[in-house]
């Protein structure tokens, strides 16, 4: 077909569908435009075509490999000059995301968890330490520091004192390690440069920013140098972590090896990836659990049987089953990374309309997540929609939180075995209580996350 695919009513000359739409949700109103205007739609913003895929149908033919491919939509390009060709923000043609993700590969299988799980455990105690000398806290500031933490101690053997330093640090923005405060303005600058691609204005308008950006990038260049210069003349260790496969490589003339860019681009790529998407993750589920009694009470009776009241070995952590649906819930409510863009590898149609090779579309997670193959109330939170004889009556592409086919998310098992256990040791130690009229608000940045969440906590008796 080649009827005009619908569009949001009130449309501009030049700027296009910018009428009741929020630079700060983009991706909320999108969610609310494919309930309104159906499984393929597109805006236009300032000149810019944007179709967006919701349908479950027309999601199941972009999974074919065959046909489509990753493209990297200009939000990920933004990252390229932090991210390079690192895994996530390369192209797929490019040499190094092959030799990458080969490399990479056996270090983030569901059996290679077993070495990062005793570093998991650790920074849950650190959350739990720093959560039993407090009667309130910020849950998805908490969570970030649990990830960031965790990604930096089990890839690189790197800690930033994220816990730590909020100790000795009271305030708010001290208690951020530096390298955190210059990667979230990075990520921030190159997001809104972007999507405000105007040539003259646009420099203009960022030229400070510019400059702070450029002061940013080189600050985290110069850590990430220290972190491999420290581990290639011995002064650390890194017990066959992330940087030491990488390292190693180099030494062996494996024909995967990175150089020394590359490994460069692919510390930061692990920084961000397998933190903020991760910490969204946890939030949601707590704040779900934290509105529903019932379900803590039962997801908690599945840690006491499970684990009792001691620290979960690593076999442990992936039998609480309960558990592992109230996150795959949250995060069909909320995949916390909301998006990923597939381009045409040749002539070709969906849904029976066109595509030439090139042409990408965007696929609107949220929106596939309430697809009516999920049934008449998609907004209701439901973790037995994944008991599995749930999950096999739905189409196989019907859920997507981590991406697809190659370029889907390498670090699925690790975020899995990380929140399962985080949220276990929650469940085991803490009793919380969430404030009754905070309404769950979404902020979105890179990722979704929930804004102001904030819970009551206090030790669980036990006796
Ligand atoms: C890719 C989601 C956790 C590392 C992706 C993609 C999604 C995603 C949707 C595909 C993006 C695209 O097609 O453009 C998530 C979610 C997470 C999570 C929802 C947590 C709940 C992690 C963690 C790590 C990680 C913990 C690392 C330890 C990566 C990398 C890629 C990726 C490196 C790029 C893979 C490639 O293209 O080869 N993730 N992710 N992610 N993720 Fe994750």
């Amino acid at each position: 077909s080649t009827s005009p695919l619908p569009h949001p009513p009130r449309r501009l000359p030049v700027l296009g569908d910018v009428l009741g739409v929020h630079a700060s949700t983009p991706v909320q109103d999108s969610v609310a435009l494919a309930a309104q205007l159906g499984p393929i739609f597109e805006r236009v913003v300032l000149g810019r075509r944007f179709v967006i895929v919701s349908g479950a149908d027309l999601v199941e033919e972009l999974s074919d490999e065959s046909r489509f491919v990753k493209h990297v939509a200009p939000a990920v390009a933004g990252l390229r000059s932090i991210g390079g060709d690192g895994l996530f923000t390369a192209y797929s043609h490019e040499p190094n995301w092959r030799k990458a993700h080969d490399l990479l590969r056996p270090a983030f299988t569901q059996s290679a968890m077993r070495s990062y799980h005793d570093i998991m455990v650790n920074v849950a105690g650190q959350l739990v330490s720093h959560w039993s000398s407090r009667d309130r806290v910020d849950v998805s500031s908490d969570m970030t520091k649990l990830t960031l933490e965790t990604i930096g101690r089990t890839g690189f053997s790197y800690s930033f004192d994220s816990f730590t330093r909020a100790e000795t640090h009271p305030f708010v923005r001290a208690e951020t390690h530096p390298f955190v405060r210059a990667m979230v303005r990075t990520l921030q600058h190159n997001q809104r440069r972007a999507l405000l691609p105007l040539p003259v204005v646009g420099d203009l308008v960022f030229r400070r920013r510019e400059r702070r950006n450029d002061a940013d990038k080189a600050f985290m260049a110069g850590l990430l140098d220290d972190i491999v210069r420290a581990r290639r003349d011995g002064e650390t260790s890194g017990d066959g972590d992330l940087l030491d496969i990488m390292l190693e490589a180099a030494r062996d003339g494996d024909p995967n090896a990175l150089d020394e860019v590359n490994i460069r681009h692919q510390i930061v790529t692990f920084l961000i990836a397998g933190h903020e998407t991760t910490s969204g993750s946890l939030s949601f589920a707590l704040y779900y659990l934290s509105r529903h009694p019932e379900m803590w009470a039962r997801a908690r009776a599945e840690v006491d049987e499970v684990w009792g009241a001691d620290t979960p070995s690593f076999e442990q952590v992936a039998k609480l089953r309960f558990v592992r649906r109230v996150l795959d819930e949250g995060l069909r409510l909320w995949p916390t990374a909301p998006g990923y863009a597939r381009e045409a590898r040749h002539d070709t149609t969906v849904g029976g309309r066109s595509m030439a090779a090139g042409d990408w579309v965007l696929v609107l997670i949220p929106g596939l997540h309430r697809d009516p193959v999920w049934g008449p109330d998609p907004e209701v939170f439901d973790p037995d929609r994944f008991l599995s004889a749930n999950v096999r009556a739905r189409p196989p592409h019907a859920y997507k939180p981590f991406g697809t086919g190659e370029r889907a998310c390498i670090g699925r098992q690790f975020a899995l075995h990380e929140s399962l256990l985080v949220l276990g040791t929650i469940l085991q130690t803490f009793d919380v209580a969430p404030d009754p009229a905070y309404e769950l608000a979404i902020e979105e940045r890179l990722t979704l996350m929930p804004a102001g969440f904030e819970l009551e906590v206090a030790r669980r008796d036990r006796s």
